[in-house]
């Protein structure tokens, strides 16, 4: 994979060997992320961000990588602050837009909306997530988390266990992340989700035909026993034709530190794509699991600064400049990682 100028808009356009050069890069930027060391490399360059849904890591973390390279930020959040919301079409925005930045990353209701939006794009365009299509940097980052937590336990992606569980049906992470999986070999899937929300059969499909094991359940605690991660996903409300129909499914799958404790290997690793709901009727990740250490969320989270400041390194062909416009910081700096 050619990642200069490219536009990032799926996870089909990585192989293995794409996805190893995007983690041997996140690494080199633990220094800058753990706030060790300051590079200005993209001093003078313009990130233009885009969220036309809501979005908190993943807007703020593509920012704060942007930053931490040297570059700034210009943010348009939701629709009605953009001139789409007076009809402006994406080629036109597109246009209009890659004017005034070096890359773009996007984030918008409409399955792909992204791809029109890039297909007008002027410079490199990344896909924040659209719909309940894709979330190519956030099945990344997942990735690059599962390898470390498997790492520190001496296994690797192969023959990895993952139970994912809840909105299969609407969750884009979980889309990408399997199309991510699908590389690895004898990885065995056990997907818990009520019917209705159910991955969908192309998805299930093409795992099967890469000689992946997909077992479907709608049972949580039989089907965590055997896990070395679990994959857990809020209700996509957003998705659903009404709030009442959403309701139906909060709640229906609930992990806490006393099922944890019941029914989990010892090491089994919790993840969840965030944001977790934490509402009364939802509550998929119970609070009460914040001191477990195999509770992985916040380590996601802080994963996701590291890959994507790789994939602007890669995209803007700056990977063996970034030590060269480096020194140590001069503020103090919380231990974060
Ligand atoms: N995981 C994720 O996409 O979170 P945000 O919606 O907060 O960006």
């Amino acid at each position: 994979m050619d990642f200069v100028g490219s536009h990032i808009l799926s996870v089909s356009q990585f192989d293995r060997e794409a996805i190893e050069k995007v983690f041997s890069v996140a690494d080199q930027m633990t220094p800058y992320a753990n706030r060790q060391r300051v590079t200005r490399v993209l001093e003078g360059a313009i990130l233009g961000s885009m969220f036309f849904e809501p979005s908190t890591r993943t807007r703020v973390s593509f920012g704060s990588a942007f930053n931490l390279l040297g570059g700034e930020v210009r943010e348009t959040t939701e629709v009605k602050a953009s001139s789409i919301s007076k009809g402006e079409s994406f080629y036109d925005t597109a246009r209009v837009l890659s004017g005034y930045s070096d890359v773009i990353v996007m984030r918008h209701e409409i399955e792909g909306s992204v791809s029109e939006f890039a297909s007008a794009s002027r410079v490199p365009v990344l896909n924040g997530g659209d719909g309940s299509n894709e979330h190519p940097s956030q099945a990344l980052l997942d990735l690059y988390t599962i390898r470390k937590e498997l790492a520190g336990q001496g296994k690797q992606i192969d023959n990895l266990r993952i139970s994912l569980i809840g909105d299969l049906r609407y969750g884009r992470a979980v889309h990408s992340l399997c199309k991510l999986l699908k590389l690895y070999n004898n990885v065995h899937f056990t997907l818990i989700s009520p019917p209705e929300l159910a991955l969908p059969g192309e998805y299930v499909e093409a795992l099967r035909a890469a000689g992946h094991e997909v077992v479907e359940s709608s049972d949580l605690q039989l089907n965590i026993t055997n896990a070395d991660i679990l994959y857990l996903t809020r209700t996509q409300e957003e998705r659903f034709p009404s709030q009442q129909e959403a309701d139906k499914y909060k709640g229906l799958y609930r992990l806490n530190q006393s099922i944890y404790t019941e029914f989990c290997e010892p090491n089994t690793v919790i993840m969840h794509p965030l944001p977790r709901d934490s509402r009364g009727n939802a509550n998929e990740l119970d609070n009460d699991l914040n001191e477990n250490p195999n509770l992985a969320i916040f380590r996601q989270t802080d994963n996701g600064v590291l890959v994507r400041m790789a994939l602007f390194a890669l995209i803007l062909d700056i990977t063996d400049q970034i030590d060269k416009h480096s020194r140590a910081v001069n503020w103090y700096t919380a231990k974060r990682f």
